[in-house]
């Protein structure tokens, strides 16, 4: 914070608090006074001296406060002598967590794939490490939503097996499916439209998709194959049947075919451990058998 800052809150804090100090005192007297003079219908207001067990409270809060201040830092950019702050408070908590779940995480990183599927300890272990690192994107239940996948189905846009699964979670993944606006067209996209219709088996008009076939086999197969079924080296998905990642709608095929669409998985390597990894993988792979 800038001097300035610095200052106005070193000032306002002190200040403020000589005020209430100074509010207490030029206010108080020992004896009874009778009455304020205030007067409501003929109820009156006594005028008695502050509670002694009162005036103590409030003294000691304000020592308390001037403590409190000194220790965790409280005025504008002084540390305070404690050497406190909240942010190695939770790296020191973090640590204290990581060091008593370590050794569980080591066991279960020695555990197979296969065997940690049947270890319902480690399942749950995996389901709590999902939660609170995969939901947000991929759902509750991993059902996925609209960009995000399904984790529970069983297509694959990278693969599905405990290594690729792996892969996926290390270092991420970018989907890359360019948009085909430029090159095909307003009514090309509209005719590729119709192909894509086709290739899942919904209805479409079989004139427009036959027109698309041509600039199908030149400008999609080298991704999604010639029968549509996809690539797991590009992480182009199957087009043949009923699961979608952004609809399967005439009108949302047409925006992802004149738009593109760039999917992004963000790399788990710097956040989880190898051995979270490992059973996090194991757990998702488990979801879809
Ligand atoms: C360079 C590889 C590549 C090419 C070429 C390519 N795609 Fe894609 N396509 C992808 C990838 C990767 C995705 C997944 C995008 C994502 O996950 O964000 C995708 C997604 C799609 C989707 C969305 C599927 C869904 O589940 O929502 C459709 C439809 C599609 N492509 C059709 C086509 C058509 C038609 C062509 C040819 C005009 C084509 N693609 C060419 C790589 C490609
Ligand atoms: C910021 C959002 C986000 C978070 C957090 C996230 N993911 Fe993803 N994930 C995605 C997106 C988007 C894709 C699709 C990438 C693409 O289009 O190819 C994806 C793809 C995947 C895939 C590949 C699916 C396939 O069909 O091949 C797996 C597996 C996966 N995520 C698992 C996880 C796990 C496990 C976690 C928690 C450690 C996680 N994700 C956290 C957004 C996220």
């Amino acid at each position: 914070m800038s001097a300035g800052w610095h200052w106005f809150v070193v000032l306002g804090t002190l200040l403020s608090l000589a005020f209430m100090a100074w509010l207490l005192f030029a206010n108080r007297h020992k004896d009874n006074k009778g009455t304020t003079g205030h007067s409501w219908d003929g109820i009156e207001e006594l005028d008695n001296p502050l509670p002694m067990w009162w005036v103590g409270m409030f003294v000691a809060s304000i020592i308390f406060m001037l403590l409190y201040v000194a220790y965790y830092g409280g005025l504008g950019n002084w540390d305070g002598g404690g050497n406190w702050s909240s942010t190695a408070q939770h790296d020191a908590e973090v640590a204290q967590h990581e060091a008593r779940f370590a050794p569980l995480y080591a066991e279960l990183g020695s555990i197979s794939e296969g065997d940690l599927q049947s270890d319902r300890r480690a399942m749950q272990v995996g389901r709590r490490l999902y939660l609170n690192n995969c939901s947000t994107c991929h759902g509750v239940n991993a059902n996925g939503a609209f960009g995000f996948p399904n984790l529970t189905d069983e297509e694959w846009q990278w693969g599905g097996d405990y290594q690729a699964i792996r892969t996926t979670l290390i270092d991420g993944r970018v989907a890359a499916m360019p948009p085909w606006g430029p090159a095909l067209g307003e009514d090309g996209v509209v005719n590729m439209t119709h192909y894509v219709l086709k290739l899942s088996g919904q209805d479409h008009d079989a004139d427009k998709a036959a027109a698309a076939k041509p600039q199908y086999d030149m400008l999609c197969v080298a991704c999604h194959g010639a029968e549509g079924k996809g690539n797991k080296v590009f992480g182009s998905p199957d087009l043949t049947n009923d699961i979608w990642l952004y609809g399967g709608s005439e009108e949302q095929i047409n925006f992802t075919l004149t738009h593109g669409r760039n999917g992004n998985m963000p790399a788990q390597s710097d956040i989880l451990s190898e051995d979270k990894i490992h059973v996090l993988a194991a757990y998702i792979r488990s979801l879809s058998q």
